[in-house]
């Protein structure tokens, strides 16, 4: 059996996070979508770093994740890759890559590991798509899927509400976790559910459970980079702890960058090649 320690500098594989959860140690996971900052990340020692399609709030200003396209999703991909050294990289399948047509979410499901090297794909959705998700791990392909909020479907629900809080959606929602730890999922996300339920269902399943908005009963825990670093600003939902403060920590010093150069004090005599 491996033991990892906390100056533990393997890569991270779906397999130690197996043994993770078996020793009951939590998994940190946190989103990263460009170079820089994944490196940062990969240094501190996370063990997961996801690829989010929140790129396409967080990064392209859009609204929702559904305008990002699979070409973007690379683009992430590959800057991320290139930086990392130690945690597990998953990448999104993008909206409409993995709906219901096997052949050709594979194909999409090769391009994103082909091009971008990334170690797993990450994929919304339950029975629905099981065809295309079966068939994507059975090419040697490891899934996280995705199940409660599911951004992608934000225009089927309406809402970002909390989900499966009746009693109906929650035994769906259950009956889905079997079944994707059934065709091979190593893992599965839960965003926005009741932490009761999140933990009813990571207690039947043997495969780690990852939380957003999912309690504390999981089995690790993921938030948006640019949430928990206090970049953006207005977006408050009752799950998000925010560790920086990094919105007025830019603000103050791009203000003091335009301060100095409209009064000539930068750049000064030290500054300046002679
Ligand atoms: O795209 C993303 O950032 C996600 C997280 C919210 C889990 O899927």
């Amino acid at each position: 059996m491996s033991i990892k320690t906390e100056n533990d500098k393997r890569k991270v594989t779906t397999y130690r996070l197996k043994e993770m959860k078996e020793r009951g140690e939590k998994i940190s996971m946190l989103t990263a979508y460009d170079y820089s900052m994944a490196s940062i990340i990969d240094q501190a020692g996370m063990d997961v770093i996801l690829v989010g399609d929140s790129a396409s709030n967080v990064m392209a200003g859009n609204t929702t994740t559904l305008p990002m396209t699979l070409d973007q999703i690379i683009y992430h991909g590959s800057s991320v890759m290139k930086a990392v050294k130690h945690a597990l990289v998953v990448v999104d399948m993008p909206f409409g890559t993995c709906s219901g047509n096997p052949f050709k979410s594979l194909e999409a499901a090769i391009r994103i590991m082909r091009e971008t090297g990334a170690d797993t794909l990450k994929i919304e959705g339950g029975e629905e798509i099981i065809t295309d998700i079966k068939m994507i791990i059975d090419a040697g392909i490891p899934v996280m899927g995705h199940l409660g909020l599911m951004p992608q479907s934000i225009n089927k629900y309406g809402t970002y509400t909390v989900r499966a809080k009746e009693q109906a959606e929650a035994e769906k929602l259950i009956s889905d976790a079997l079944l994707l730890e059934k065709v091979g999922c190593y893992a599965i996300t839960f965003e926005k559910i009741p932490a009761k339920l999140a933990g009813e269902i990571t207690s039947k399943l043997t495969i780690p459970t990852i939380g957003i908005g999912a309690g504390p009963n999981v089995d690790g825990q993921v938030l948006v980079m640019h949430d928990m670093l206090g970049l953006t600003k207005g977006f408050s939902p009752k799950f998000l702890r925010r560790y920086a403060d990094l919105h007025t920590t830019i603000f103050e010093a791009v203000s003091s960058y335009i301060k100095d150069i409209k009064s000539a004090d930068f750049p000064n005599e030290n500054e300046s090649y002679h």
